[in-house]
């Protein structure tokens, strides 16, 4: 069966609760009638509960951008899968590079999440790529699967849900630069391949890998055009409904 396109906007710390909801219903409006794409929104946490108001009984589906791997406790500050799962979401974006870079995640705590997100239900967008550096040093295959080893460390193939992985190479995220469609395809390829090994060919084979990095309506085609492209995470072209609607329908570009 092949891999439904998946487009993921990650809003990240923008839009109050009155911002959220009137960008959700905007959202909605401009991909109306859209099939065959699957679309979801992660606002802030404060804008979850209503946004999930909003898209009762549309086919978006809301995301969170982070969470704790403990359901409850003395942990001031964080959030816990329970509280996701009670709110409404289906996905959680784990793993961000903004995470790893500004706010000391690694490897080891991105697995904590991700364990605790499928534990409940909830399905990871896990979030893998290189620094400019790392690039520029040829370490980009070696960073990659450093990251999926030890994101996805001691997770059966079995637990691993509707998992989806998305790669942003760091230097794309935010500048304007994109990676080629090539550039992204010989990465996403390595990914692919990466998985089959560590876990099924059949997992593997349908598993969504999305791009992220720079994704607008220009450049969304032609990495949709690659084999094993399935979908973008989106950060600033989401913040609008006109960009993150042409995104979304990247087929009548
Ligand atoms: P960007 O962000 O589209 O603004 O580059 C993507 C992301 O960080 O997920």
């Amino acid at each position: 069966m092949g891999r439904i396109p998946f487009m993921a906007g990650n809003w990240k710390m923008n839009r109050t609760v009155a911002e959220a909801r009137e960008l959700v219903r905007e959202i909605k409006k401009a991909i109306a009638g859209v099939e065959d794409v699957e679309v979801a929104v992660a606002p802030p946490f404060t804008a979850l509960y209503a946004v999930r108001q909003e898209v009762e009984g549309s086919s978006v589906r809301l995301g969170a951008q982070n969470l704790y791997w403990e359901e409850k406790g003395a942990y001031t500050g964080e959030v816990s899968p329970l509280m996701l799962k009670e709110i409404g979401c289906h996905y959680v974006i784990v793993g961000h590079s903004e995470r790893r870079q500004l706010f000391g995640e690694t490897d080891e705590t991105v697995n904590r999440r991700i364990k605790a997100a499928l534990a409940h239900g909830l399905a990871p967008i896990f979030c893998i790529g290189e620094t400019l550096q790392e690039r520029e040093d040829g370490k980009t295959f070696a960073v990659v699967e450093r990251q999926i080893e030890g994101g996805l460390k001691g997770i059966g193939t079995g637990d691993l849900g509707h998992l989806v992985i998305a790669y942003e190479p760091v230097w794309a995220i935010g500048t304007g630069k994109t990676a080629t469609p090539e550039q992204a395809e010989e990465v996403h390829r390595f990914i692919r391949e990466k998985v089959k090994i560590l876990h099924s060919v059949g997992f593997a084979e349908s598993l969504r890998i999305q791009y992220g990095g720079s994704v607008t309506p220009e450049n969304v085609k032609g990495l949709m055009a690659q084999k094993d492209i399935d979908g973008a995470l989106v950060g600033g072209a989401s913040l609008t409904s006109k960009t993150f609607a042409k995104i979304v329908r990247f087929r009548e570009l």
